[in-house]
């Protein structure tokens, strides 16, 4: 990873205060034929929650990946706090701040929550574990994020419910002080009670000042946890803005058809030039 100084012909924003969290410009992605992303700009402010619509195929997680240096995108350029950023493989978005929860969670479901929380980064004192320091810690995170129904943290995650689970993945970002976190389709397996639990901690997450991508095919979730909506088509941003410039017709229609009878071209116009607002 190296911060570029060559632009191609964008112009390079300064890196202050004021930039948002993660800038994407121009962003593309081939493979083969396939145009999964073409020309992709966002915006992720810090502290606000993107939820980032489309249907199957559209390219969401062709976009979190390369957001997350699984790919290296054929064109575009990536803004990190307001400087250009290389994200040559996962590592590099881990050092900048990114974590991204997959669907299957990465979880080990014979350790405790402890165990899963610490993996590869365990505390040790005399040279053992200190079980004790980490158990503090790991209790004291799920408490900053008011998860009041895990019994003990050191119940084996096999024994947790799908909700738990995400919970478990969450606090483990925060604990890692991630600046961003991608969380894909977190509610796809959850009923409803674990549902709103975990949409309620993805807005506890963002009120800590974490800028969070929610990637979901559901609407509720979508308004209910979201800040801003962006909304991809045939790999193409076709709308990003703050929530209250959509209802659920218009984000239906850009995820079928890359254009709403309803949208306003400020939505449009503030994807062309990757500025949405608030
Ligand atoms: N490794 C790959 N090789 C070839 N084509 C791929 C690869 N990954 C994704 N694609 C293609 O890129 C496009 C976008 O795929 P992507 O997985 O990002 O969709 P998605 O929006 O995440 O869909 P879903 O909602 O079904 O998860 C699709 O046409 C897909 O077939
Ligand atoms: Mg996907």
């Amino acid at each position: 990873m190296s911060d570029g100084s060559e632009t191609s012909g964008v112009a390079a924003p300064s890196a202050a205060a004021s930039a948002p969290l993660l800038s994407i410009r121009g962003l593309s992605k081939y493979f083969g034929p396939v145009r999964a992303l073409t020309k992709v700009d966002l915006e992720v402010p810090a502290g606000k929650v993107t939820a980032l619509s489309g249907d199957n195929g559209a390219g969401k997680s062709v976009l979190i990946k390369t957001i997350s240096g699984l790919w290296q995108p054929d064109g575009g350029e990536i803004f990190w706090e307001g400087r250009r950023v290389h994200l040559t493989g996962p590592r590099d978005a881990e050092a900048l701040g990114i974590t991204t929860i997959y669907q299957d969670l990465a979880l080990c479901d014979n350790l405790d929550i402890v165990q899963n929380m610490f993996l590869g980064h365990e505390r040790l004192r005399r040279r053992l574990l200190n079980e004790g320091s980490m158990e503090k810690t790991a209790r004291e995170t799920l408490e900053s994020l008011h998860v009041t129904t895990v019994r003990s943290v050191r119940q084996k995650v096999e024994s947790l419910s799908g909700g738990q689970r995400q919970s478990v993945a969450v606090a483990k970002a925060v604990m890692k002080q991630s600046k961003l976190v991608i969380m894909d389709e977190p509610t796809a397996a959850l009923g409803v009670t674990q549902t709103a639990m975990v949409l309620e901690l993805i807005g506890r997450l963002a009120s800590q000042g974490v800028a969070v991508i929610l990637i979901s095919h559901n609407l509720n979730d979508v308004f209910q946890a979201a800040d801003r909506i962006a909304v991809l088509y045939l790999g193409r941003m076709v709308a990003v803005g703050p929530k209250d410039q959509f209802d659920r017709t218009s984000v239906v229609e850009y995820m079928t058809a890359g254009t709403s009878s309803r949208g306003s071209s400020r939505e449009l116009g503030s994807a062309l030039a990757g500025t949405g607002g608030s």
